[in-house]
């Protein structure tokens, strides 16, 4: 894209606003109050050590999972950039136990703000690629919002999205009409869009899953997984590559890029939990993100983003990416002997 033609995006905010009317000028501010926060992140992440911002906080979360330090910045940025602006009614966190419902000394608003506000936690001090993940649902229910105001439906989302801190720094974005991306270029401090009508392709020969968890995995996702193993000379005719950064928002950053599909099923280890990943503010933004780039994404079952959920920091299994693959998965799920 030749610099004379660099689109903001605070232009193509306001071009969706004022040509498709996908935008509410609310949902515009929130988006770009998101965007400004993800910035101050990548700021904090990029400075490391010299920041003082690598290892643990010594706290835990609701997951029972010790937080990083940037696990806690991330989230207090994205709390204090989006709490004034009078754009939420509330905002909800992997990082906080409970929902944050805007002070009364600030406007209310009429949307929701989910996030997982670093993904990748275990990447954080080994340098490797992390993220800020964010879902957008509206406040629909006429009570003071609370923790049901956001037990709604992936497929409920007016916005979703990402940013993920690597080589490049890259905002990536759904209002429901396609997935969008944009770099941060660091000298004018803006971002610019480099990527429009993001489109994963159905077939892949590249897959994503955390091997070391084999022995636990049920019969279908074991029996996916065989098949692509056996390269060529199996079932599936064809050698596939694996690729597992461990950041969702890396390996789902990939799959909009070139391809592949991501697998992080329902494991024996802790049979009572339908998975690792968390449904609202994990698998539903992706999912929506996804589908918008006509990918599929599915718990085996169903649809993630049909998913009504029962509480806040609900665990889904996930397997999204390329449509052939995820419905080849969810077919040997729905019919073992298929
Ligand atoms: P988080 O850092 O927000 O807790 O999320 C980590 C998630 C996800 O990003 C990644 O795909 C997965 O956990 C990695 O799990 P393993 O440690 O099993 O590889
Ligand atoms: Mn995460
Ligand atoms: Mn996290």
């Amino acid at each position: 894209m030749s610099k004379t033609k660099a689109i903001s995006l605070t232009q193509y905010l306001i071009e969706q606003q004022r040509e498709a009317e996908l935008i509410p000028s609310q949902l515009r501010l929130l988006i770009e109050v998101v965007a400004r926060a993800c910035k101050r992140i990548a700021i904090s992440v990029n400075k490391g050590a010299l920041g003082d911002v690598l290892g643990t906080a010594g706290t835990e979360n609701v997951q029972g999972e010790v937080q990083k330090k940037l696990d806690v910045i991330a989230n207090e940025v994205l709390i204090e950039a989006n709490e004034w602006g009078g754009h939420l009614a509330g905002m909800a966190s992997e990082e906080m136990d409970d929902i944050y419902a805007v002070p009364n000394r600030y406007p209310q608003g009429e949307y929701l703000l989910l996030f997982d506000p670093l993904d990748g936690s275990s990447n954080i001090d080994v340098n490797v690629s992390i993220g800020t993940i964010f879902s957008v649902l509206k406040h629909t229910d006429g009570h003071a919002v609370d923790a049901s105001s956001f037990l709604q439906a992936g497929s409920k989302q007016v916005a979703a999205g990402y940013c993920v801190y690597g080589p490049q720094t890259t905002l990536v974005l759904t209002v429901g009409k396609g997935v969008v991306m944009f770099t941060l270029d660091r000298e004018q401090g803006s971002w610019v869009l480099t990527q429009d009508k993001v489109k994963i392709p159905e077939d892949t020969k590249e897959f994503a899953i955390n091997m070391s968890n084999m022995r636990h995995w049920a019969p279908p996702v074991k029996r996916y997984i065989d098949e692509n193993l056996a390269g060529k000379e199996g079932p599936r005719g064809k050698d596939f590559n694996m690729r597992w950064v461990a950041s969702m928002v890396a390996d789902v950053h990939r799959i909009l890029t070139r391809g592949g599909v991501f697998l992080y099923p329902w494991d024996k280890r802790e049979p009572d939990k339908p998975g690792k990943l968390r449904l609202l503010y994990e698998a539903n933004p992706m999912s929506f993100l996804v589908e918008q780039a006509g990918g599929a994404s599915t718990n085996g079952i169903q649809r993630i983003l049909d998913i009504e959920p029962i509480k806040l920091h609900e665990r889904v299994a996930v397997i999204l990416g390329s449509k052939n693959e995820v419905e080849r998965v969810t077919a040997y799920h729905r019919d073992p002997v298929a």
